[in-house]
Order: C-alpha cells, then sequence, then structure tokens
C-alpha cells in the first residue's frame, strides 16, 4: 500500500467542494475529484499537485460512484476517505414543490450520498477510514422557505450517524459538516433569485453570530480534520461550521 492517504471527493468543480479538492491535496493526499461540470473539474484540478485525478460524472448513477472508488484503488493503491460534498439547493415552498423537484433533491441530496457509501465502504474497511458527508446547518435547525433541503440534508445527517454505529467495527468512522451560509456560487445563485440580493446578503451576515458568511475553505478544514487520524476517535458527529448560528 501507498504511503499516502488518498479521497474521493464530490461536487469537487467548484464551491466547497473545489475548496476540499484544495486542502487534501495540499495535506499530502490522493484526491479523486468528481463532478458532472468538466470544465469546471479541469480548473480545480489544475490548481492543485499533479497527482490529483478527475472523473465526469453523475453521483446520482451508481456507476460513476464505483468508478470514483475503483480509479482511487487503482491509481492510489487505497481509499482513505470519501467525501461525499455534490449537492443541490431548492427554495420553494411544498406547494409549489413539483415531482421532478422531488426526484433532483432526494436523487443528489441522499441517494448519491448512499451510493457513495455503498461503493466505498469495503475499501475503508482495509484503511480504517472514514466517510464525511457534507450536509447543511438545516438539517438541524430548520430554515424558512427550504423544506425538502432541509428534510435531505437532515437525512443526510442520521444516514451518517447510522453509518457510523453500523461500520465502527470495521474501524471505519463517518461524520458530518453542517455549514452555515457559505460564500459558493450556490449561494450566488440563490441570492439572485431573491428580489434584493445585496440587502439580502447584508441581513444573511447579521443573522450569523460571528457577523459574517463562511468561506468554503472553512468547511473543507473541518471535512479535512473529520477524515484525518486527529480526529480518530470522533464518530457519529454532525459537526456545525456556522459562525455559531445554531448555538442561539
Ligand atoms: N453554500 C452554502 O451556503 C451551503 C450551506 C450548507 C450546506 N451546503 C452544502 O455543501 C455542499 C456543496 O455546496 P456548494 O455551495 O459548494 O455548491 P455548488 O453548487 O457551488 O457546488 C456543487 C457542486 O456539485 C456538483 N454537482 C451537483 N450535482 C451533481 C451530480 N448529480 N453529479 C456530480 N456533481 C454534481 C456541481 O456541478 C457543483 O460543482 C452541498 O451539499 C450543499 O448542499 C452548502
Amino acid at each position: 500500500m501507498n504511503e499516502a492517504p488518498a479521497a474521493v471527493i464530490t461536487g469537487a468543480a467548484r464551491g466547497i467542494g473545489a475548496a476540499c479538492a484544495h486542502s487534501f491535496d495540499a495535506a499530502g493526499w490522493g484526491v479523486v475529484l468528481v463532478d458532472r461540470d468538466p470544465d469546471a473539474l479541469a480548473a480545480t484540478a489544475a490548481a492543485c499537485s499533479e497527482r490529483a485525478l478527475t472523473l465526469t460524472g453523475d453521483v446520482t448513477r451508481r456507476d460513476d460512484n464505483e468508478a470514483a472508488v475503483r480509479l482511487a484503488n487503482e491509481r492510489f493503491g487505497r481509499l482513505d476517505a470519501v467525501v461525499a460534498n455534490a449537492g443541490v439547493n431548492l427554495a420553494r415552498p411544498i406547494e409549489e414543490t413539483s415531482d421532478a423537484d422531488i426526484d433532483r433533491l432526494l436523487d443528489v441530496n441522499l441517494r448519491a450520498v448512499i451510493y457513495l457509501a455503498q461503493a466505498a465502504r469495503v475499501s475503508l474497511a482495509r484503511t480504517s477510514g472514514s466517510m464525511v458527508v457534507m450536509a447543511s446547518k438545516t438539517g438541524l435547525v430548520a430554515q424558512p422557505d427550504s423544506p425538502l433541503y432541509c428534510a435531505s440534508k437532515g437525512a443526510a445527517i442520521q444516514l451518517a450517524r447510522a453509518l457510523a454505529l453500523d461500520w465502527a467495527a470495521d474501524g471505519i468512522r463517518v461524520n458530518a459538516v453542517c455549514p452555515g451560509i457559505v460564500e459558493t456560487p450556490m449561494l450566488e445563485e440563490f441570492f439572485s433569485q431573491l428580489p434584493d440580493p445585496e440587502r439580502s446578503r447584508e441581513e444573511f451576515e447579521h443573522a450569523q453570530p460571528l457577523g459574517r458568511l463562511a468561506r468554503p475553505s472553512e468547511c473543507a478544514a473541518a471535512a479535512l480534520f473529520l477524515a484525518s487520524a486527529a480526529a480518530s476517535f470522533i464518530t457519529g458527529v454532525a459537526l456545525p461550521v456556522d459562525g455559531g448560528f445554531t448555538a442561539q
């Protein structure tokens, strides 16, 4: 087995996933970066070391999750962590939520996490590795006007906790990161749909106890910590990275 650890990171083309790619790579990990956007994925990889590998794929497909795990094993000889980061947002009242919305949200935010867990389990058992689920503070405390998103993230957190119990005997740790509001393209898209994006941004900033929004690198730091040996006795945790929001 190679000495350097290796990770699969989904949704790595931009936002928090790209920050995870940079953080894990900078810490010496081999990374397999997965996203459905090949151009942005290539840009993320270009900012990493030459070790970094990319896989254009759709995380809602079982095959693509299995391919990512296979690539890590083939090229790095091991798999020490998977970061289930790819996710989609939906700010829509339940009365206006369509069947297509339900499928998209649950497929990306929950089904894909299940597929990655299934694909990675045997490999993670070999290394006593870990899984990190990029959930959300909205899985811990509800926020208005996003019922399906909140439900999908709450389910992802409970999946992580349940797997932490089921996989503990194999030495595999499973944890969730629960970001607050993070400066990413997803957030920009959300603000752009509001009547007064600048005003909304200021209101969101003031609503955070630390008085600002999170940087993607701050969520990546939490994911890297949870995946690393420094967190060797931490499993089943849902770690808020939310500037104190859920402490209120
Ligand atoms: N930005 C926030 O404020 C915030 C807050 C809490 C939690 N989160 C969560 O953090 C994670 C990352 O969020 P972000 O803000 O960086 O999002 P983002 O939209 O900026 O980036 C998400 C990435 O995931 C990829 N992706 C989406 N669906 C995919 C699919 N089916 N297959 C492959 N790739 C796919 C996209 O192409 C994109 O590159 C998500 O799970 C999100 O729900 C974000």
